[in-house]
């Protein structure tokens, strides 16, 4: 692997005024930005981030889709990997970059303040390399994200308090801002100039909270030719769906009559959970001339509720799997697992404000995952007792009609701080299996440390005859998050090539809240260059947090 450059990067994490929906408020940013800056790089780079807590509380920053090979310590994940970086000190992150291309982003890991501190990471082709397609004339950033008018983490500390949903936003927003469609806002709605002619690479980052979102821009195609940092075979669409986690690399060209379009999002939420059913918008504006239409042409995007439309999106998304961007998916898999992903209950004797006065819970194979208080890293690196077990099983605890009428059929989860032991370069199947407990819906599964290659998915129980007879071997696309049909399967693969470890999570927020969680540890291999990292002489301490 070529040697790559190193840059170096301030983020200054501090509480400041923003105003958005007529209403001002104090929250934490990085660099007094929102969203907050754009990390560039080209592939194979490394990033020293020096993470300087000027706020009132810890905080992680993770790497999203960073693969950070070997380099478990500096991922992020809140008492996963490390302990939060407390108020008044700073921790420096070493950001690896390997075979990712494209766009990845970074976010806040502790409970939700991911919502107000996240950004986009760029990644370019090496030198000497370029592009698997036209070089575009510009590229910009468009980040899609969650507006709270109250206090992201006073809300979701309530939702843990009462055992109740969590309020849902106020507003989508793209690049920070609403859009025409909310009070107080069409004065900042973000612009896209454009010059007739002309292609534009837009880097989508979907850093919404809790919902999937369907983008697009009016009388103008799309182009997908990338996601999760590595290359698609393209995709002609009108729209995208693109989950929370999710990045997308998407051309268009300015070929329309020079005027105003909107480029809009609105949330892909097939559930009975509450959900914010607004829409955000920014103006694809042409130069020249012209009067502007009174109301730009609006994407014509699926309704909140068309699952078909979401999953025939998902299922366009292949591999380029050319010379240059081979891929190389494992046929002979060595270990496999089974995992229901499901929205439960917790008993609390009828006190809670969660259905029938529980307690609202999520689970992997029916454990609720409990987030301990010292890291699970250090606790694997120092082999300290009493901080996880490693009996997070390969199956479900039992089998019933998991997609189906599911009666009481393990409303109510176990809890737990169970993680699965995956020996070095092992091969890994995981079929995910949506179930129709509590809400059924489409949970964005995500991976820490990998990517991973996703076969196939479909509805209903997993038949693990038959299913696999439609798996794609071919081009399946590599990502770091994928959306489990609402009541259906889907199945992944990966080589476990990582030492480390690796979160993996819904990345609904407060799924993820809510223990809809688990982490693989990945085994060292036998030498030196396939094994975890020293650890760093620093990392936050698990006491003061
Ligand atoms: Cu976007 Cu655990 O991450
Ligand atoms: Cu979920």
């Amino acid at each position: 692997m070529a040697q790559g450059a190193v840059h170096y990067y301030d983020f200054i994490l501090k509480e400041s005024n923003f105003t958005r929906l007529c209403s001002t408020k104090s929250m934490l940013t990085v660099n007094d930005s929102f969203p907050g800056p754009v990390i560039r790089v080209q592939k194979g780079d490394t990033v020293y981030v020096n993470v300087q807590n000027e706020g009132e509380y810890g905080v992680t920053i993770h790497w999203h889709g960073v693969k950070q090979p070997r380099n478990p310590w500096y991922d992020g994940p809140e008492n996963i990997t490390q302990c939060p970086i407390p108020a008044g000190t700073n921790f420096t992150q070493e950001i690896i970059f390997s075979d990712e291309e494209g766009t990845l982003w970074w976010h806040a890991h502790s409970d939700w303040s991911r919502a107000t501190v996240h950004g986009a990471i760029v990644i370019s082709p090496a030198n000497g390399t370029t592009y698997p397609f036209a070089q575009p004339d510009a590229e910009e950033v468009i980040v899609l994200g969650s507006w709270f008018t109250g206090d992201v983490m006073a809300i979701i500390d309530e939702a843990l308090t009462t055992g109740g949903d969590p309020n849902i936003s106020d507003a989508f927003t793209i690049n920070g801002q609403p859009g025409d469609l909310y009070n107080c806002s069409s004065d900042s709605t973000y612009r896209l100039l454009v010059e007739s002619g002309k292609t534009y690479l837009l880097r989508i980052v979907n850093a919404v909270m809790n919902e999937e979102m369907f983008f697009g821009i009016g009388e103008h195609n799309l182009t997908v030719v990338g996601m999760d940092g590595a290359y698609l075979k393209p995709i002609n669409v009108e729209y995208i769906m693109i989950t929370p986690g999710q990045t997308m690399d998407v051309l268009f060209t300015a070929n329309q009559s020079p005027s105003y379009y909107y480029m809009a999002g609105s949330p892909f939420a097939d559930t009975n959970a509450p959900f914010d059913n607004t829409t955000t918008t920014g103006i694809v504006q042409y130069s020249g001339n012209y009067t502007p239409p009174s109301s730009p042409s609006f994407p014509s995007l699926p309704a909140y509720n068309d699952k078909a439309a979401a999953e025939n999106y998902t299922a366009l998304l292949q591999s380029l799997a050319s010379n240059e961007h081979p891929i190389n998916v494992p046929l002979n898999i060595t270990t496999s697992m089974y995992i229901t992903v499901s929205v439960n209950q917790i008993d609390c004797n009828g006190s809670c404000a969660g259905p029938d006065g529980n307690r609202l819970a999520a689970s992997l194979n029916n454990i609720s995952f409990q987030t301990p208080t010292t890291d699970i890293l250090e606790a694997y690196y120092q082999t300290l007792p009493n901080v996880f077990t490693k009996d997070f099983p390969d199956e479900p605890p039992y089998y019933f009609n998991f997609t189906g009428d599911v009666g009481n059929n393990t409303i109510f989860p176990s809890l737990g701080t169970k993680v699965r032991v995956i020996d070095y370069n092992e091969a890994v199947e995981i079929v995910f299996q949506g179930t129709n407990v509590g809400a059924a819906e489409n949970h964005p599964m995500h991976l820490h440390g990998y990517s991973f290659y996703v076969l196939g998915f479909g509805s209903g129980n997993f038949n693990s005859t038959t299913d696999p007879l439609s798996y794609n071997l071919d081009d399946p696309p590599l990502v770091n998050t994928i959306g489990v049909p609402k009541n259906g399967w889907l199945t992944i693969r990966f080589i476990a090539d990582n030492p480390g470890v690796w979160f993996m999570h819904c990345h609904l927020e407060r799924h993820a809240s809510w223990g809809m969680n688990t982490v693989l540890i990945v085994k060292n291999g036998t030498t030196d260059a396939t094994s975890i990292r020293p650890r760093p002489g620093y990392m936050p301490p698990c006491s003061t947090s």
